[in-house]
């Protein structure tokens, strides 16, 4: 169950607006943030809120790519695989990340500290090929600067969670 005071402020938000249904990714947002992604739980207490039906979030939770319907890792990377990124690199960002962690695209490696998954554009062009980690644009990538972000990160979940 979501915490009341949460569920308070969403269903004001909710009744506040002309239609409801306008607040569905906001909505989602909010209970992911709290549970950490959308289990299917999750997304039926959204509906009620909502008074949607759980398929109607469903398609919207599975078209749009920063709303998690499993399980993420402490750092969630969007690698942008869009036009504007495939042409300022050599060789692909994505799949060099996607070796250097171990993993394949939507995978969450086993430490459970990094999740990777392609996005169309992350509105980074200018900065291409570009990332998005927990939200915090980086770019332009190469692997040395992919592996100093990498090394800086795992430094920060050592410092938040692991070493205390
Ligand atoms: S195409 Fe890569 S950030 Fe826009």
């Amino acid at each position: 169950m979501l915490p009341e005071e949460l569920q308070e402020r969403l269903q004001q938000k909710i009744a506040a607006a002309p239609r409801p249904r306008e607040l569905a990714i906001d909505v989602m947002f909010a209970v992911q943030t709290h549970y950490g992604f959308l289990s299917d739980a999750a997304l039926v207490e959204a509906a009620v809120m909502l008074g949607m039906t759980p398929l109607e979030l469903e398609e919207l939770a599975t078209f749009y790519d920063f709303l998690y319907r499993q399980p993420v890792g402490r750092f969630v990377i969007h690698v942008c695989d869009g036009v504007v990124c495939w042409m300022f690199h050599e060789g692909s960002v994505f799949d060099y990340l996607c070796q250097k962690l171990g993993v394949c695209a939507g995978q969450t490696t086993a430490d459970g500290v990094f999740t990777v998954l392609p996005t169309a554009c992350v509105g980074f062009c200018d900065h291409a090929p570009a990332m998005l980690v927990n939200g915090v644009p980086y770019g332009p990538l190469t692997p040395e600067s992919i592996d100093r972000i990498l090394e800086k990160l795992r430094t920060e979940y050592c410092d938040l969670v692991v070493c205390r």
